[in-house]
């Protein structure tokens, strides 16, 4: 179903897309835990630019490829010639001609569109401005492991700023049938237009979203509690600032008391202890947390194979 699209969106997937990737990431993730080999893109060769940086991103697309049978490149933009103004819909001709995929981390979305627009080969949002897919997919993922493999009619809290996570958050869930619920401070709010795409799309599975100012309204009886850093990359002058105008919206204690009693808290990561969560309720959460982190390898496996193989 997903051969040589790209994955710029969980809203441009359809819901059994995002069943297949899910289902197809816990399939190779019991291979490599099996040790069966699984060289599915044997010979292929995935492009990754950067413009941001990276740990768990650019690790895991890499040692995947390599789990696959096949080869990656890391792109720095500070050696590329886009970084001296090359146009990107030049960038992808060529690289079109070498690679069997591209992946990309960069800040304007709309980069990344064109790249699409322009490449041949399946593209790969690895984080723009806007949207971080392959993070909320491997979330969905962990909250599979983690809450049962039925993900509907769960209720996942979101807190602090309405940024990329915020964003793809509401398109996963709302594909998922996932009651997406998100506090943030005003005028930081989600994304507007992805905020009406999500509703659209919870409409057909059952799910919702629901947008407020108040953490406690947000967290109580949520299943997942989730957060992200309050100054994402690209925003590091204003962390001062926004240190201020996010307290409050933190992941602590007694926040979780208003939670179901089960309830797992995420992070992407990198974390900021003290800031968006305290350091004794990401302790708590670590084998969640770091299930998480390690789900980055196995679902962008699949959205590799799924997309890149003949
Ligand atoms: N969560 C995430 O994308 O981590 P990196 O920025 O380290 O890639
Ligand atoms: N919102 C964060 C996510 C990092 C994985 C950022 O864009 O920096």
């Amino acid at each position: 179903m997903l051969k040589g699209k790209d994955l710029l969106s969980i809203h441009d997937l359809s819901v059994d897309e995002v069943a297949e990737i899910l289902d197809f990431a816990g399939e190779l993730k019991a291979m490599q835990k099996a040790g069966v080999e699984h060289p599915i893109l044997a010979g292929k060769t995935l492009g990754m630019i950067f413009e941001k940086s990276s740990t768990r991103t650019r690790v895991s697309f890499e040692v995947g490829m390599y789990q696959l049978g096949g080869q990656a490149l890391f792109l720095s933009s500070r050696d590329l010639q886009i970084g001296r103004g090359e146009p990107i819909k030049d960038t992808a001709r060529v690289l079109s001609r070498y690679l069997d995929g591209i992946m990309i981390r960069t800040f304007a979305h709309s980069d990344v569109e064109e790249l699409a627009r322009y490449a041949d080969v399946p593209v790969i949002n690895a984080l723009t401005d806007l949207l971080h897919p392959c993070q909320v997919l491997t979330d969905l993922l962990t909250i599979k492991e983690h809450r049962g493999q039925n993900l509907k009619g769960l209720k996942l809290a979101y807190i602090g700023d309405g940024n990329n996570m915020a964003n793809s958050y509401m398109y996963g869930c709302a594909k998922a049938g996932i009651h997406f619920a998100a506090a943030t401070p005003q005028g930081y709010e989600p994304d507007a237009e992805v905020t009406k795409n999500a509703v659209a799309d919870a409409k057909e599975t059952g799910g919702s979203i629901t947008l407020v100012h108040d953490v406690f309204e947000a967290a109580k009886d949520a299943d997942v509690i989730c957060t992200d850093v309050w100054a994402s990359m690209g925003q590091e002058n204003e962390r001062e600032e926004r240190k201020k105008i996010f307290a409050g919206y933190q992941i602590n204690q007694a926040l979780l008391e208003v939670a179901d009693k089960h309830a797992i808290v995420m992070h992407c990561l990198p974390a900021h202890r003290g800031e968006e969560i305290t350091a004794d309720v990401f302790e708590a959460n670590a084998q969640v947390i770091f299930d998480e982190a390690e789900n980055r390898l196995h679902t962008q496996k699949a959205i590799m194979a799924l997309t890149m193989a003949d």
